[in-house]
């Protein structure tokens, strides 16, 4: 889960993190109040999940109480990239001497952390990762060594921090690296990492990525959910604890397995080009443990997405049988009824298969067409799709 800047800001606080005080404001009413609260200029900064607010008029200094209004008025309702602006952080404004980057991430590619520094800051990141490779340090860091201060001056000499400030910089990294560790974050960017006129190093921007397999044991993290910006057939999925991601297209896709319904959804795209462009409605893994009670709950989030036009059950039969599988559509097509109105393509196969077929074809339901293959399974529910569009 993606952060807003003020709530990766207020993390930062939490570890230690050097940023300055603000506060979010929905209405300019209350951008006015945080600016005279704050007093002196301020910068009001549009709180959207992505990159290049600056350069899209969605960061502004004003000098006034007024102003900071008059800014907020202008950024609120602004579309970035797609992302309407909600809400705002009107924050004190600094006096850089200096911008620098600095991020922790998880380095899936090399199954390791990393640290990226530089003393380059100001530039987009991948611009600079492209142009000037060599300005920015990548340096792995041990999960289990960590990063103490001796590691964070390691770091940021490698990426030529200018050696008056290291010392406090290196002070700011441990905490970034306890902000990483503590809240199970997959990354924490700051850029820019300011140095002020008095040589104090701020978070003038924070990013925060947090890894939603470590929900179990954190459970603060539920309230930096943006109910609001949520898809509501996302949270419905949720909420019934499967795994599911919205996608734009017309197919609704059910499988067992991320890796079957990964190439379920590159097998209907395929199929669906022959089919006036159809394309998979989502992703749905309803898991090994394919119970009726799953597959109806995986069925009625698909169902009730109005841009699902026909369905493609897509179950390799492992430890859960194909008969059990037949049996839970069949059972998930009772208990829906009449919410069941779109057609269902089903393709069985593994352990079991011939009694799984034999249950799906004595059923006879009307909306459930069997298919042996996989490419045949997904041509049909393409076919339909496009027919039902
Ligand atoms: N509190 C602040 N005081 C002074 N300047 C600021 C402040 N916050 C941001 N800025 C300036 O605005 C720039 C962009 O802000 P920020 O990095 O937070 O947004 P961004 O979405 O990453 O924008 P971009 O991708 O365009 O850099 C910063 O590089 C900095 O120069
Ligand atoms: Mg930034």
């Amino acid at each position: 889960m993606d952060l807003y800047e003020y709530q990766a800001k207020d993390l930062f606080a939490a570890h230690g993190v050097p940023v300055l005080p603000g506060a979010v404001a929905s209405t300019t009413e209350e951008a006015r109040a945080t600016a005279e609260r704050l007093g002196g200029p301020v910068v009001v900064k549009a709180q959207v999940k992505t990159g290049g607010r600056g350069k899209a008029g969605g960061v502004k200094l004003a000098q006034s109480p007024e102003e900071a209004a008059e800014k907020a008025n202008a950024i609120l309702g602004l579309d970035i990239k797609g992302h309407v602006t909600r809400r705002v952080l009107v924050t004190e404004a600094s006096d850089i001497a200096e911008e620098y980057y600095f991020s922790f991430l998880l380095d899936r590619a090399n199954r390791t952390f990393l640290a990226m520094a530089s003393a380059e800051g100001g530039m987009e990141i991948e611009q600079l990762a492209v142009e000037r490779p060599e300005a920015l340090a990548r340096v792995p860091v041990d999960a289990i060594a960590g990063v103490d201060k001796a590691t964070a001056l390691k770091i940021l000499r490698q990426a030529a921090f200018p050696e008056k400030i290291v010392d406090a910089a290196a002070d700011v990294v441990v905490r970034l690296w306890e902000t990483f560790v503590a809240e199970d974050a997959t990354l924490v960017e700051v850029n820019p990492l300011v140095r002020d006129p008095q040589d104090r190093i701020v978070a003038l921007d924070g990013k925060v990525t947090l890894d939603e397999n470590a929900a179990f044991r954190q459970a603060g993290h539920a309230e930096l959910v943006d109910k609001e910006a949520e898809d509501p057939l996302e949270a419905k999925a949720k909420a019934k604890d499967l795994n599911y991601v919205k996608l734009d297209g017309q197919v609704g896709i059910i499988g067992n397995g991320a890796g079957l319904v990964m190439s379920t959804l590159d097998v209907v795209a395929y199929a669906g080009e022959r089919h006036g462009g159809v394309r998979p409605a989502n992703f749905l893994d309803i898991g090994g443990g394919a119970s009726a009670e799953v597959m109806a709950a995986g069925l009625d989030v698909i169902l009730n997405d109005p841009s699902v036009k026909s369905v493609f059950v897509n179950v390799f039969g492992g430890i859960t049988a194909c008969d059990a599988v037949a049996t839970g559509i069949v059972e998930a097509l009772r208990i829906l009824g009449d919410e069941a109105s779109k057609p269902l393509v089903v393709r069985l196969d593994g352990n079991n298969v011939e009694e799984g077929r034999r249950i799906l074809a004595d059923a006879a339901h009307p909306l459930v067409t069997l298919v042996d293959t996989m490419d045949d399974a997904a041509d049909r529910a393409a076919e339909l799709a496009a027919a039902g569009v």
